[in-house]
């Protein structure tokens, strides 16, 4: 039985939370597998809205068990907010939610580091989430980390301790004034660990080879987008992890040649937050109103999002790098109202026209080139079928789709869980 993945194809945020949400009904089990509590994926349905970090998005199933795999970082701490917050749902989360032993921990200094690091960097900061994910996944390369199959063994805290040391001396290294109560921290982290220690660890891989041996349906869930994959994306502007197709197979265990299914999100539009280069970037009332009636703030950080129109260059990258087999374009009711649209088509780039992603996209190297559309006036957001969408969005699908050479199989309206139209 084929494990299906679904993955964002710009720079994160693109509403994989909502979208998995809503897939959850046809699937066995959900498991995330990369990534950590820098993400942040929204789920809204009847009227409430939840923002989850680390918990793969199919947690408010009944049906669907849910895996945080061993590709993740998890931090304790944030760890147990979330479950706290899931706790008013009566989910039944021991029975529901599992843990790879393999997956590493962000540890209170990791945090601190990500915060020395980039304060050390000065304008040149990455614009990180500050969770600590650049040092934790640093230690888990360096062969260096702490995992959670560690937390069973009696002598774990000397293993943290040891890390921990190691990091407060890293931390001095960088010289840069940061304030913090290691004490304070600390206390966090343990009661946070009991408390995870409350849930089922597994080894993830065998667990998830039974399944699909057994013939359970598993679809995986990607974080933060193509474009901020460590290999693929806009270097050094990204996350520390392989946010792309083949990240699926190395954070859950899962065969290649077990993958089904490559489903590629994608805004209407484009987002960034966080530094890097943004080809498409509107600086005027447009982007700004893209922002607005979006409500483009992090859900992590609260940072406004940076927006621009769709940069189609970027997206035949993304779709090329995971092998997409079906897109979903999210957030079409934003657009509503605008007269044209643009989508960039090619990039000028040190005078020439190219249409593929060049090494540097900076933006003294590169000018996007765009195609004019017509927009649409109508209100999309109480729309249920494909047959309501009014000509011109219809249209923009249609090039979109000639453009990709993939079927864009859903077309979001709205957060909620019944604004998702299935084509
Ligand atoms: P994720 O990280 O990919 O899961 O996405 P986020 O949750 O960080 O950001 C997506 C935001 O857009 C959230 O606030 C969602 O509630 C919201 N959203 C998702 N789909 C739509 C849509 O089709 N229309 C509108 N207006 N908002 C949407
Ligand atoms: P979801 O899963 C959008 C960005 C940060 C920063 C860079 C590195 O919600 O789509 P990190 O904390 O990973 O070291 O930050 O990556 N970033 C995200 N941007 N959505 C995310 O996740 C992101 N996770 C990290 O803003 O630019
Ligand atoms: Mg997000």
């Amino acid at each position: 039985m084929a494990v299906d993945l679904l993955l964002g194809l710009q720079w994160g945020d693109e509403g994989k939370g909502k979208i998995v949400d809503v897939l959850t009904k046809n699937y066995d089990i959900i498991a995330r597998f990369q990534g950590g509590p820098n993400a942040g994926h929204t789920l809204e349905f009847d009227g409430i809205k939840h923002v989850l970090h680390t918990i793969p998005s199919g947690i408010f199933h009944k049906n669907a068990l849910n895996i945080v795999g061993n590709g993740v970082v998890i931090d304790p701490v944030i760890f147990k907010k979330e479950l706290d917050n899931l706790n008013k749902f009566n989910l039944d989360l021991n029975a529901k939610l599992l843990i790879s032993r393999k997956a590493h921990l962000i540890l209170p200094t990791h945090r601190l580091l990500d915060a020395a690091s980039e304060a050390s960097k000065g304008k040149a900061k990455i614009g990180s989430t500050l969770k600590g994910i650049g040092p934790t996944y640093m230690d888990k390369t360096g062969r260096n980390g702490m995992r959670v199959g560690d937390l069973e063994l009696d002598n774990w805290k000397d293993k943290y301790r040891a890390l921990s040391d190691k990091h407060e001396a890293m931390i001095d290294f960088h010289n840069v004034d940061i304030q913090y109560d290691l004490n304070e921290l600390e206390t966090d982290f343990f009661d946070a660990v009991k408390e995870l220690k409350q849930l089922t660890f597994i080894d993830s891989e065998e667990y998830l080879y039974q399944a699909q041996k057994s013939g359970k349906k598993i679809l995986a869930e990607g974080a933060q987008g193509s474009l901020l994959d460590i290999d693929f994306g806009t270097y050094p502007y990204v996350t520390s992890s392989n946010t792309t197709a083949a990240g699926a197979c190395t954070g859950l265990g899962v065969p290649p040649r077990n993958i089904g299914g490559v489903f590629g999100i994608f805004k209407a539009y484009t987002t960034r937050v966080g530094s890097g280069p943004f080809p498409t970037e509107l600086f005027d009332e447009v982007g700004a109103t893209m922002g607005r009636v979006g409500n483009e703030f992090g859900a992590t950080t609260g940072r406004p999002r940076r927006c621009g129109w769709l940069d189609l260059v970027a997206l035949k990258y993304a779709v090329q790098i995971n092998g997409v087999s079906e897109l979903m374009m999210m957030k079409a009711d934003v657009l509503s109202g605008f007269k044209t649209i643009k989508v960039c088509t090619a990039y000028k780039y040190k005078g020439e026209k190219v249409s593929h992603l060049p090494y540097n996209i900076e933006a003294e190297n590169v000018s996007p080139v765009y195609k004019e559309m017509k927009g649409w006036e109508k209100d999309l957001t109480k729309m249920t079928s494909a047959d309501e969408l009014p000509e011109t969005l219809i249209e923009y699908i249609n090039y979109l789709e000639a453009e990709l050479e993939i079927p864009i199989k859903i077309v979001s309206v709205g957060p909620d869980r019944k604004q998702t139209i299935h084509r």
